[in-house]
């Protein structure tokens, strides 16, 4: 090597030495597991990757995210949190009291979060004034899948109104298909509960019974009318739905099996993983008589405190990665939710995600958004593990009374306050 070359390789191993001393490593703790999910959270693998780090991925199987909040527990009890973990809602605020999370301030600042997100999106992401998470993505709750090869097939029309709901699954059942799919774990019973609770009650008796958790409501008539629904709900779904997952059950739905599914919209994470069009080979309604309320889930990520320095600037690249227009257009239109940046272009999303998006703006400005009680929004997952206990048990027993349900319903919420 003569001395020209030797400098030109000294030099280059130099220039090199800063981004090799900043890279760092970034475990991050989520429940994307499923064909559709997966797809969406190796776009931000791959994002922090281009930035020189390391992704240590934490997946927790479990769609609903419990048995990945309860692996998160065990580590952080052990002093041993991962730097990034999916936590939602009310939830952050219970993390933030414990102290561990890491001040994000520097980041959101740099970056304008204050000018790009909803005010009511902020909030969620702050302790006491200070940032602590970065919000994904904005998922709806309130959907209706539907395959309209299957709806033609049988004769059946696609429903605006509750009682068109179950006069289509009767069609469905007797043209020999399985007229809603549906999997047996609590977080999903939880989750028809919700969407059949926001029709019923509507959007004030909602956010009183699941935000206020106001025993009048929560007990009163229209709570019992919601258990009768889901008890006639119970009729439409197949012998095999114990324990099925989510997407398993969109799959039905995908393959011609059965007709419709009541899911948020991780649900089209799916569809778009099996190549299929939106509004051409699957329909998705607003759950029907929640037209005009828009159930949120908010994905975010929490940052935890780290000791090591280029670790911090690795966690402190992914938060900042999650808010970029490119992170947010790639991994939305794989995970099936819409961006949380208000000025995101929609021109490429899918017509499911346009009108969603459209939705969502409207909502927000006619008090129409609604915290979702089944994905972790509305309260804290204590009250959410009671009511998945009191909601799980009653679709369980076709003997279930559902007035005695509102009554447990109310005392169980009572209970874990
Ligand atoms: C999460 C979604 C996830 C879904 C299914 C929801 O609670 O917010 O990100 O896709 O659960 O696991």
């Amino acid at each position: 090597m003569n001395a020209m070359t030797r400098l030109a390789t000294a030099v280059s191993l130099v220039s090199l030495m800063p981004l090799a001393a900043l890279a760092g490593e970034v475990e991050v703790l989520h429940w994307w597991t499923s064909g559709g999910e997966k797809r969406a959270a190796d776009t931000l693998q791959k994002l922090v990757e281009d930035k020189g780090h390391t992704w240590k991925d934490f997946a927790v199987a479990g769609g609903g995210g419990e048995a990945a909040m309860t692996v998160l527990k065990t580590r952080a009890v052990s002093g041993n949190p991962p730097a990034a973990a999916q936590i939602k809602g009310p939830d952050i605020q219970e993390w933030g009291a414990l102290g561990l999370l890491a001040n994000l301030d520097s980041v959101a600042e740099q970056n304008q979060w204050d000018t790009l997100l909803p005010k009511q999106v902020a909030e969620i992401m702050t302790y006491e004034g200070h940032y602590v998470a970065v919000p994904v993505n904005v998922h709806r709750v309130n959907w209706l899948w539907i395959n309209p090869e299957v709806f033609a097939k049988a004769g059946a029309t696609p429903p605006t109104t509750l009682d068109e709901f179950f006069a289509a699954a009767d069609k469905l059942k007797a043209a020999g298909f399985i007229p809603l799919a549906h999997g047996g774990q609590p977080w999903q019973d939880g989750t028809v509960f919700e969407d059949l609770a926001l029709s019923i009650l509507g959007a004030d008796a909602f956010r009183k019974a699941f935000v206020d958790l106001d025993e009048a409501t929560l007990t009163g008539d229209q709570m019992v009318e919601v258990f009768a629904a889901l008890n006639k709900l119970r009729g439409y779904v197949d012998a095999d739905a114990a324990g099925r997952d989510w997407n398993i059950a969109t799959g039905l739905v995908i393959n011609g099996k059965a007709g419709m599914q009541l899911m948020g919209d991780w649900a089209k994470s799916e569809w778009t993983a099996a190549g299929k069009v939106a509004g051409k080979d699957y329909q998705c309604l607003a759950f029907p008589g929640t037209q005009g309320s828009f159930a949120f889930n908010i994905d975010s990520l929490a940052m935890f405190k780290l000791g090591d320095a280029e670790n911090r600037k690795a966690q402190e690249d992914l938060a900042r990665t999650v808010l970029e227009p490119e992170f947010q257009q790639f991994f939305n239109q794989n995970k099936g939710s819409i961006p949380v940046r208000l000025d995101q272009d929609m021109s490429s999303f899918d017509a499911c995600a346009q009108k969603s998006m459209a939705d969502f703006k409207e909502a927000a400005g006619n008090g129409g958004l609604q915290p979702s009680m089944a994905h972790g929004m509305a309260a804290s997952s204590y009250v959410q593990g009671a009511v998945f206990d009191v909601v799980t048990n009653f679709f369980n027993d076709p003997q279930a009374d559902p007035k005695r349900a509102a009554q447990q319903l109310a005392a169980a919420i009572q209970a874990v306050q």
